[in-house]
């Protein structure tokens, strides 16, 4: 029955006039090649550490996402392009600032899962509230793209 309603949703997209699609209400934020692959890889290496994290909580292994999150801070430490905050809006950057302090309560070992799922709830909104905000323009200028 899904299978069907899937099918004809996806026939009828197709025969239906494409509506406009919403206009941008977003901010741009424009970054060169290298700073705007690096913050999608820091973007779906952070994704994937909250999945590894919740299937820790499900596997009554609290104690491991401590360690995903100073790992996921590492990754930053380790990689960051230099001087990449530069090219960031100021309000880019403060979302970021606010997503990193619960990154580092999510290091610190709390052992408690309700308190890391709090924790992690927390840290998604801010995740949603900056992709609600900002947009990745095409990167500007460099290499042969
Ligand atoms: C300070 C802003 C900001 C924060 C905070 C943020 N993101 Fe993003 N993220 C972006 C932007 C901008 C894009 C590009 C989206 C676009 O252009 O539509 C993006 C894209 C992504 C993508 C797509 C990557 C790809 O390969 O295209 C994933 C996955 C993602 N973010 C996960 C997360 C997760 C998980 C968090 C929180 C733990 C998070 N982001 C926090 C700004 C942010």
């Amino acid at each position: 029955m899904t299978k069907l309603i899937s099918a004809v949703f996806l026939l009828v997209s197709f025969i239906l006039p494409i509506t406009p699609q919403a206009e941008e209400q977003r901010l741009p934020v424009s970054l060169q090649p290298e700073q705007h692959e690096w913050v999608l890889e820091y973007m779906r290496s952070m994704l994937e550490t909250v999945a590894d994290i919740q299937g820790d909580l499900a596997a009554a292994q609290p104690g491991q996402a401590a360690l995903r999150a100073q790992q996921i801070n590492q990754f930053v430490t380790d990689t960051k392009p230099r001087g990449i905050g530069r090219s960031f809006p100021p309000a880019f950057r403060a979302m970021s600032a606010q997503m990193n302090s619960y990154w580092a309560t999510l290091a610190t070992p709390a052992g408690d899962s309700r308190v890391i799922m709090e924790n992690t709830r927390a840290l998604l909104n801010t995740c949603n509230a900056c992709h609600r905000t900002f947009y990745l323009n095409a990167p500007v200028s460099g290499s042969a793209q």
